[in-house]
């Protein structure tokens, strides 16, 4: 018979106690609601046997301040570091079976110090959310706890990638730390985010609502904006987190990482060169502009459903990680409103803290007219695009394919913005305004003059087009870097980014910009 040391066995036992979280029955609720354990969804998330975890002994601290709870080894949070594609992530997954989650001061305290190990060693940061927020039982030391990690949140923000997870309910600060992060994933019909969940709402306004309705992932996904991407189940959710940092360096002074998979793909790339109807007004789908131009299967594109008229997402173009950012020509004819512009803002910022070269498609008639869009501060919310594109140090490569008129000409990563290289295909109609438009303002005069003002209308619209829809007058006054066929896309972006990948661009010294928020 073998002798075993006792303590060895009482770590053991400890340890086996740790793991069962808020015990069985709560672990079998948990799965009846067909979501996972925080530590199966840490297992999940990594490379395989990779997990080490910290502060398992942790336990909450109840004092004249805080109402009695039962205490809970690792209180509620399972925390530690791993791998995910053999490059170490730090992780904390809240534990809904213990105090449904809920934040309290050591909780906070076990977040905030795999927080500061990423900041410290250069890493990401994952957090996988399942939580009703701060511990009401712990007063003020729970919201205490939340101000600790929103700070985090904000100075690392732009250091290392923070992405947030949303496994189940996440009230109040569970939902204020993930609007602070880098990246949104939420789970379909299993995860909800609101500051104020429906029996606080129907207490002080009135208003009924379940909790999918005003907090699931179709509304965070279509409607606010607040999520970036969402997934039919928890592994699914898990794999895009993979995937979204598979792009993305482990911090802001590393490149990203680099994927030789370069493969020409010229019959593909010759359907490019009919994408563009001969008829201005008619709409085409410039996703199917972006799978022609990217590496095959690699483009993952960030919050799909939302202000549809412009496109964002991550790709890779010859083993380059990029940013893409497009209009959509065939939602709302690619307009410029103001969801687009904070979508489009947002997407630039992460791309140029991570230092993801940026290509931007160019086809929109402009930004939005209309009472609503100004009453609600387009100005401000243009503006912070202009801003995004004109602080980013990265390479900047802009491919006008159609429309760039005005604004949009401006906004959209134009070469006097500090955009590194600006092609644009022949179909390019770069100009102040659509042509029926400018001559209506111009001629008003010698049009309402005229014997027949219809035709006489026509006749300037026409005299207008000649002149300014195509790319000529601009690459002949230096606005233009090439004028490129369709087909030439691919390659010339990929020239770019390796004639670029070492572009030095330092920003004047400052504490911050001002940005228009
Ligand atoms: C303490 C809590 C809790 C809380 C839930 N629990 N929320 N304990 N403080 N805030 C406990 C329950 O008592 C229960 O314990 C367990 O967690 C599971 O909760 P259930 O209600 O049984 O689960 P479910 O029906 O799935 O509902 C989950 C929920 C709901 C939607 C999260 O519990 C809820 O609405 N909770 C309150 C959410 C909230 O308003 N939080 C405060 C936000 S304010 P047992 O022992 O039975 O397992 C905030 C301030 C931050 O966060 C400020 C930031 C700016």
């Amino acid at each position: 018979m073998s002798f075993e040391d006792p303590r060895i066995l009482e770590l053991r036992e400890i340890r086996e106690k740790a793991k069962q979280g808020g015990g069985k029955d709560r672990i079998n609720k948990q799965h009846a609601k067909g979501k996972n354990t925080s530590r199966e969804r840490v297992r999940d998330l990594l490379d395989p046997g990779t997990f080490n975890e910290l502060e398992p002994f942790i336990t909450s601290h109840n004092d004249e301040s805080t109402i009695d709870t039962e205490k809970f080894l690792g209180d509620g949070v399972v925390t530690g570091y791993g791998q995910i594609d053999g490059r170490t992530v730090y992780v904390y997954a809240q534990d809904f079976t213990v105090l449904g989650g809920t934040l309290s001061e050591m909780q906070s305290h076990k977040i905030c110090r795999v927080m500061d190990l990423a900041l410290r060693n250069g890493t990401p940061c994952i957090g996988l959310l399942d939580s009703g927020g701060a511990r009401i039982q712990e007063g003020v030391k729970a919201l205490g706890g939340y101000a600790e990690i929103f700070r985090r949140n904000a100075q690392f923000s732009g250091v290392i990638p923070q992405i947030s997870v949303m496994l189940g309910p996440c009230a109040g600060g569970a939902a204020y730390s993930p609007a602070l992060q880098d990246m949104i994933v939420m789970v379909e019909k299993k995860s909800f985010m609101f500051l104020t969940g429906p029996e606080v709402i129907k207490a002080v306004t009135g208003e009924v609502i379940d909790a999918e309705s005003l907090g699931g992932s179709d509304v965070h996904m279509a409607i606010s904006g607040v999520a970036h991407l969402s997934a039919h189940d928890e592994q699914q959710a898990l794999n895009l987190v993979r995937r979204f940092l598979s792009y993305l360096p482990s911090n802001n002074i590393e490149n990203p990482p680099f994927k030789s998979i370069y493969e020409d793909t010229p019959a593909k790339e010759n359907t490019l060169n009919s994408i563009v109807p001969m008829d201005p007004s008619e709409p085409y789908v410039m996703h199917q502009v972006i799978e022609q131009v990217a590496d095959k299967d690699s483009f993952l594109e960030i919050q799909p459903a939302w202000a549809r008229n412009a496109i964002v997402g991550l790709a890779r173009i010859g083993g380059y990680s990029v940013g893409i950012v497009a209009q959509e020509p065939s939602v709302l004819a690619g307009v410029i409103d103001i969801d687009a512009s904070d979508k489009m803002t947002r997407f630039v910022r992460m791309c140029d803290c991570f230092n993801i070269p940026l290509v931007t498609f160019v086809d929109s008639p402009g930004f939005l007219p209309g009472i609503a869009q100004e009453h609600s501060g387009i100005i401000r919310h243009g503006a912070k695009l202009l801003y995004a594109y004109s602080e980013a140090t990265v390479p900047k490569i802009t491919i006008i394919t159609r429309k760039a008129y005005g604004g949009a000409y401006v906004v959209m990563s134009s070469k006097y913005l500090g955009t590194d290289m600006t092609f644009a295909w022949p179909s390019a109609e770069i100009a102040v305004m659509g042509a029926e438009g400018a001559v209506n303002i111009l001629y008003k005069k010698q049009i309402e003059e005229s014997d027949k003002p219809a035709e006489e209308s026509k006749r300037l619209a026409e005299e207008y087009r000649k002149k300014f829809n195509n790319p000529y007058m601009a690459a002949s006054n230096g606005y233009i870097d090439d004028i490129i066929e369709p087909r030439e896309t691919r390659s010339k972006i990929f020239a770019a980014l390796s004639a670029l990948k070492d572009k030095y661009a330092p920003a004047p010294p400052r504490k911050h910009g001002n940005i228009p928020v």
